[in-house]
């Protein structure tokens, strides 16, 4: 799976080309985020707030599509709150212990970050339950009728979740966050400004025309308008003089086969798959998938996501039809 996500070079999923630079390009506080201003607002009264009562800030939740900010917006709060973060995600947790190493390691008011919280086990699940509330640990030593639950008190850290799979997350964790907060697309203007911020940090000379070019194309997510940037940046430096506007963002896009709404040609194949080899569908995303010779999940979780949003495809019950939208859509980006 993950190796179909890194083929595609739209997918907002990280690559892991994406590794390095996520981290060299990943805001270090709220100022520098770019978006989300309600959420920022809320955020910087909670972090406020709490450093006047000089506590630990609520637990939160924090979820929305991939590479839209989640894992960045962790490590802001930390370096806000002036405190250590220890990081893991849902399925590195795989038993009791390691979850009370990580938990028994924090000092007070630190953040614990656990990423793709809604694939922890139960087990995990319910251990993190007295944690979240209590700040207690509860752990069973020794085994039989010899067997003692022994209660740890832990410091009052902070525990951030972030998820992409709000709908899965169980009622009982859910109800456990203070706060949860739901991270949105971005506006083209936003986009263009974090490819300005970006352009900046890598010496990369770019105007505003050359901004929009590739804000328009990213999907309103972050992580994909530092990709096309990178890779609009390559071009220009191989064919033109490295500086980027709006005619080397263009040629070097469509040469990506990356168009106007940032579809790019696997997107447009199965576009046109529905439309003429099934007449627009509905067709079962079996039968797209085989016709199309795509895996089911990268079609599912990264193709389909997008083209639901643009109103290119209906999910109905007897499969996946396309919508007039679509057809005119191909109509003019032959
Ligand atoms: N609001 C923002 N302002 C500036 N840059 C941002 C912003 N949000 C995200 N980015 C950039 O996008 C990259 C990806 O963001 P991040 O890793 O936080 O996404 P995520 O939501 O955690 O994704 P995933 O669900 O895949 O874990 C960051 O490294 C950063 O460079
Ligand atoms: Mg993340």
């Amino acid at each position: 799976m993950i190796k179909t996500f890194n083929s595609k070079l739209t997918t907002p999923q990280a690559k892991n080309e994406d590794k390095v630079f996520d981290l060299t390009l990943r805001p270090n506080n709220l100022r520098e985020f770019i978006g989300q201003e309600k959420l920022k607002e809320n955020l910087t009264i909670l972090i406020q707030a709490a450093q006047q009562r000089k506590e630990a800030i609520d637990h939160l939740l924090l979820y929305g599509c991939p590479g839209i900010g989640k894992t960045t917006l962790a490590h802001i709060i930390a370096h806000e709150m002036k405190v250590g973060i220890k990081i893991t995600s849902g399925p590195a947790l795989e038993k009791t212990g390691d979850l009370a190493a990580l938990l028994t390691s924090l000092k007070d008011h630190d953040v614990l970050f656990i990423d793709e919280i809604h694939r922890m086990n139960k087990t995990i699940e319910e251990t993190l339950y007295p944690a979240m509330e209590d700040y207690a640990l509860d752990i069973i030593i020794g085994q039989g009728p010899s067997a003692k639950c022994v209660r740890l008190n832990l410091p009052k850290f902070t525990l951030i979740g972030a998820t992409t799979r709000i709908g899965i997350l169980s009622s009982p964790l859910r109800d456990r966050f203070g706060a949860i907060y739901r991270l949105n697309f971005y506006e083209n203007k936003e986009l263009e400004q974090i490819i300005d911020r970006s352009a900046k940090i890598l010496n990369i000379e770019i105007d505003s025309n050359g901004a929009q070019e590739i804000a328009k194309r990213a999907r309103k997510t972050p992580r994909i308008a530092n990709r096309l940037l990178k890779r609009v940046r390559d071009f220009s430096q191989v064919k033109a003089n490295g500086t980027i506007n709006k005619d080397i963002a263009q040629k070097a896009l469509k040469l990506l086969e990356i168009d106007q709404l940032g579809l790019d040609e696997i997107d447009r194949r199965i576009l046109a798959t529905i439309i003429h080899k099934f007449n627009g569908g509905p067709v079962g995303i079996k039968t797209i998938a085989s016709a199309t010779s795509e895996e089911q999940d990268t079609i599912e979780e990264v193709i389909e996501p997008f083209l639901l949003q643009l109103g290119f495809i209906n999910r109905t019950p007897k499969g996946r039809e396309t919508t007039p939208l679509a057809q005119k859509h191909l109509n003019t980006n032959q």
